[in-house]
Formats: structure tokens, C-alpha cells, sequence
């Protein structure tokens, strides 16, 4: 059996240095309230929300990275690529998309629930998802003609996606029926595409230091965005008719369901 020692040091020290970097943390908590919102033990829910949060560490390691959005600041930290290379950055990216569905796939959970859960974040994680909505993000850098639906389709591939297969990892751990995997999918859905519209809008008005990224950097890469599209008060507006939706989602969850509420609610209010 492989040790963690057996592991290339300069490469665990790369995928370390981002994982462990500190961040919100919002989706692998949101797989774990979900699951409890289910009536599961969210403890079960543990192993799918460290895969979720590897992913979601790897896609911000690799957007950084100077082919894509160039930035040298995560986290509060110099950017992965700054310290390793870019080579080694990728590298560990690599490492911590592939280590995800190592720790999905030894849970100790139904094997049923396992491949649902694998089946579930790899589509969100690819091509139909983040991958694929990075693609047209980079393609939609510039562009003139493209339409507010365009750009509701890249955000939901590129970030809403991982932020609703969150909550439906969390639900299939906890075996929940059609009725309330459905209700956590579509909270999740309008969570997503709110999460990065205030992203967008942070992008404007937020402070570097609180969101220990750079800011101002959207407009300079002439990408899409919805400050950019619509303005920053009709930006605020669609969030805030985003938010309103996901916590009618969860409504029925009851007072299994204030701590998702309490979440839909940082989402619109955050600052970092
Ligand atoms: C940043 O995600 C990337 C987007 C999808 C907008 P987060 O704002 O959740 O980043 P961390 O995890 O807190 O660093
Ligand atoms: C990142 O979107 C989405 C993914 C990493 C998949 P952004 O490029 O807007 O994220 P930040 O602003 O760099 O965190
Ligand atoms: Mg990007
Ligand atoms: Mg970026
Ligand atoms: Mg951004």
C-alpha cells in the first residue's frame, strides 16, 4: 500500500501549500449541510466534501495560472505557480483532481451512494461543468457581441455546477429521496450562479486584503462578467431575486434547513 511519504516532497508540498491555504471553505460545508439537512450523518458526508474542496483548489490553481487569468495573489498567499513553477503547478492541480475521486471512491458509504457521487462530480467538475465553462470563459475574453444568456451559461458551467453538485453529494450520502435531492439541486443551482455574480461584483468593489485575491482585474482581461453587462445595480438585484429563490428551494427542510439559509445569505452579503 502507497504512503503519503512515498509522494514526490516538492509535489505534496505544492498541493498542500493551496489546499491547506486557508479559503472559505463554502462547498465542502455546503455537502456536509446538505447531507444533515437530509437527516444523514454529516461525518458520512466527510470524505465528499474534501474531494469537493480538492477540485474546487485545483480549479483555482490552474485559473491562476498565467495561460489563463494570470494572477499572483489566492488566498492571502502568493499564487501556486509564483512559488513552484508553473510546471509544478500544474502538476498539483493535477495531483488534487485526481486524489479527489481516490478519497470519493474509498468512503466508507454504499458502494450505490460512491458511484453516484463520483458519476455526479465529475460531471460537474468537466466538461459539461467547470471545464468546460472555463473554456468559454477564456473565449468570451473580449468578445462584443455576446448576450446576457451567454454569459449566464459560463457562470453556471464555470462556477454554479460544483456549487450545486455540492449539495447533491451531500443529499445522495444521505440517501434522500427524489422530492429533497431535487429541492437541494435547484437551491444549489440558484446559489451557484448568485456565488459568482457577487464574485463579479467583488471584482469591482471589494478589497483586496478581505478577499486575499487581486481586484480590478476583470475589466483590465475584457472578460464577461455581469457588472460589466448589466451594471452593478442590476448585478446586486439578480443575486439578491437568486437568493429569495434558494431559500424558497428549501422552505420545506424546515428548521433542518436555517443553516443552508444562513449560507444563501453570506453568499449575497459577503465581502471576501
Ligand atoms: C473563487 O471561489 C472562485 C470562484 C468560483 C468565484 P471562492 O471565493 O469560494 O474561493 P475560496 O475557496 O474562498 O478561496
Ligand atoms: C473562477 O472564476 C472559476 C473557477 C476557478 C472555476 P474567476 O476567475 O472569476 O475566479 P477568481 O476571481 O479568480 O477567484
Ligand atoms: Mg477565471
Ligand atoms: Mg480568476
Ligand atoms: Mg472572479
Amino acid at each position: 500500500m502507497e504512503q503519503v511519504a512515498d509522494c514526490p516532497p516538492r509535489l505534496r508540498e505544492a498541493m498542500a501549500y493551496s489546499l491547506l491555504a486557508g479559503g472559505k471553505r463554502l462547498r465542502p460545508v455546503l455537502v456536509l449541510l446538505a447531507c444533515d439537512a437530509c437527516g444523514g450523518d454529516w461525518k458520512h458526508a466527510m470524505p465528499a466534501a474534501c474531494a469537493m474542496e480538492m477540485i474546487h483548489t485545483y480549479s483555482l490553481v490552474h485559473d491562476d495560472l498565467p495561460a489563463m487569468d494570470d494572477d499572483d495573489l489566492r488566498r492571502g498567499r502568493p499564487t501556486n505557480h509564483v512559488v513552484f513553477g508553473e510546471a509544478q503547478a500544474i502538476l498539483a492541480g493535477d495531483g488534487l483532481l485526481t486524489l479527489a475521486f481516490e478519497v470519493l471512491a474509498k468512503a466508507a458509504v454504499p458502494a450505490e451512494v460512491t458511484v453516484a457521487c463520483c458519476a455526479d462530480l465529475a460531471n460537474a467538475a468537466g466538461w459539461v461543468g467547470m471545464v468546460g465553462g472555463q473554456v468559454a470563459d477564456l473565449e468570451a475574453e473580449g468578445a462584443t457581441e455576446l448576450a446576457l444568456q451567454d454569459l449566464e451559461a459560463i457562470h453556471r458551467r464555470k462556477t454554479g455546477r460544483l456549487l450545486n453538485s455540492s449539495l447533491t453529494m451531500g443529499a445522495r450520502v444521505a440517501q434522500a429521496d427524489a422530492d429533497r435531492l431535487k429541492r437541494l439541486s435547484e437551491y444549489g443551482r440558484c446559489l451557484g450562479l448568485a456565488f459568482q455574480i457577487t464574485d463579479d461584483l467583488l471584482d469591482v468593489r471589494g478589497d483586496a486584503e478581505a478577499m486575499g485575491k487581486a481586484v480590478r482585474k476583470d475589466a483590465t482581461h475584457g472578460k464577461l462578467t455581469y457588472p460589466a453587462l448589466l451594471g452593478e445595480e442590476a448585478s446586486l438585484q439578480k443575486a439578491r431575486d437568486l437568493i429569495a429563490e434558494a431559500s424558497d428551494w428549501i422552505k420545506p427542510f424546515g428548521e433542518r434547513g436555517r443553516h443552508l439559509d444562513a449560507m444563501a445569505r453570506f453568499v449575497l452579503e459577503r465581502d471576501h
